[in-house]
């Protein structure tokens, strides 16, 4: 069970200290955004660069953008040790999936809600993580989608059948209202922008997350 804060809900103008503020977190999530595969603009690599050398913990790159077929090596060149593309952006998922891991990153493959994962069945033993949107993608702090809960099912199972190592991501609107129920379908990293950077003690949600979603996982 990995908890990744997403610094989109951070102070933009003191990312070095927002980052001190969660030290026991497992990865942190930088969610790049081009204005065109979404409606919202964020950073790019040379800010992951940034941020890979102000902390000790991986990068884990969302990349909401569109041609991730030309940009996504960029970003384990930057320092990211996980990236992840958009299949709904991608023109040969498989080569680029490749292609990150030969710049040797860990690579994610990310799905909105409305994208099925059931055509992506054979690809999964090319990835190290499947992200799946809990939300739609391009702001922190919206509600989480309930109707996503069989699409994590579907992947958990599907991961299994597979015999794969690939971890299963929920990103958007993950908080500890809602971490049980993805734990309970399938998920193992869980994304969490505004409720660990609007909480008082962001690194205390961070193990209050964890633990949430380690209880639910050891009842199914
Ligand atoms: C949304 C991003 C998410 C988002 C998570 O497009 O991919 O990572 O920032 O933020 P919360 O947890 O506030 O939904
Ligand atoms: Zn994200």
């Amino acid at each position: 069970m990995q908890i990744t804060p997403s610094i989109l809900t951070a102070d933009f103008a003191d990312l070095g200290a927002e980052l001190a503020r969660i030290p026991s977190s497992d990865w942190i999530h930088v969610d790049v955004m081009d204005n065109h595969f979404v409606p919202n603009l964020t950073f790019g690599a040379t800010m992951v660069q940034a941020l890979a050398g102000a902390t000790d913990r991986p990068i884990d790159a969302h990349l909401m953008i569109a041609e991730p077929d030309r940009h996504a090596p960029a970003y384990v060149e930057a320092g990211a040790a996980s990236v992840t593309f958009h299949v709904e952006a991608a023109a040969a998922p498989v080569r680029l999936a490749r292609e990150v891991r030969s710049h040797g990153g860990r690579v994610g493959m990310g799905l909105k809600p409305a994208t099925p994962i059931e055509p992506y069945e054979d690809l999964l033993p090319e990835l190290d993580m499947v992200l799946l949107m809990t939300v739609e993608p391009g702001f922190g702090g919206q509600t989480f989608l309930d109707l996503c809960l069989p699409k994590i099912r579907r992947t958990r199972e599907l991961i299994d059948k597979h015999g794969v190592e690939t971890w299963l991501q929920v990103d958007g609107g993950v908080s500890l209202e809602t971490i049980e129920r993805c734990a309970e379908a399938g998920a193992d990293v869980f994304v969490a922008g505004s409720a660990v950077f609007d909480a008082d003690d962001p690194d205390a949600m961070v193990a209050a997350l964890r633990d949430k979603a380690t209880e639910a996982a050891d009842r199914t």
